[in-house]
């Protein structure tokens, strides 16, 4: 099964199946350091799991995109949050051919960045969507081997997405011309934080 079908269909049930504790989301955020006003695109969006704690950071004056290719899971996030926000901009689309005339402060992959197979085509599309300054976070709240290991039982294309020790991963966005700022590989969270 292919990986935009397999989020389909688990849309309706993914808020029940996924388990994202408030204190671990607040910890990932608080690594990223978002200001009022700033504009995010948060990439692989899903349901909008991260979309009231970006709010929080940014204020009404600050503009969000939350991007997924999966529509299903972008009408729950429309329906959870469009009337509670009027700064999201909801979109279907596939990553790599998503355009914008915005210059993102930060792009977010919480939670997704091993589904982008075609990384060297992924680090340029993310450098295309940064501002001067911009800043690039890739996060998950376990550890790559629970990560890994929840994709190795998935009968889809999804069971080949793998996170690297973090040192791999530090290597492959520097050459591709960001700055690592923070980094942890740990038994609780994976995360990496970049300049443009
Ligand atoms: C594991 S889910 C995480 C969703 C959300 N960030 C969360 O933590 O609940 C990964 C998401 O990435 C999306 N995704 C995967 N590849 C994508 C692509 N090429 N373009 C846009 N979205 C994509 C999937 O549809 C899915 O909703």
């Amino acid at each position: 099964m292919k990986d935009k079908q397999y989020f389909n269909d688990l849309a309706h049930k993914w808020d029940e199946i996924c388990t994202h504790p408030e204190e671990k989301i607040r910890y990932v955020m608080d690594k990223i350091n978002i200001h009022k006003g700033n504009s995010v695109l948060d990439l692989g969006s899903g349901t909008g799991v991260i979309l009231p704690y970006i709010e929080e950071k940014i204020g009404p004056n600050g503009k969000i995109t939350a991007l997924d290719f999966a529509e299903n899971m972008i009408k729950i996030s429309k329906e959870k949050y469009k009337d509670l926000y009027k700064n999201i901009n909801f979109v279907v689309n596939d990553f790599y051919q998503f355009k914008t005339e915005i210059s993102y402060d930060y792009v977010i992959a919480y939670s997704c960045y091993p589904h982008f197979k075609d990384k060297k085509a992924f680090f340029k599309k993310v450098n295309g969507l940064l501002s001067n300054n911009g800043k690039f976070v890739i996060a998950h709240i376990e550890s790559k081997e629970k990560i890994n290991s929840i994709h190795n039982g998935i009968e889809s294309s999804i069971n080949s997405d793998k996170l690297q020790p973090i040192h791999m991963l530090e290597d492959l966005v520097k050459s591709h011309g960001f700055e690592v700022i923070y980094s942890e590989d740990s038994q609780d969270y994976y995360i990496l934080v970049c300049n443009k």
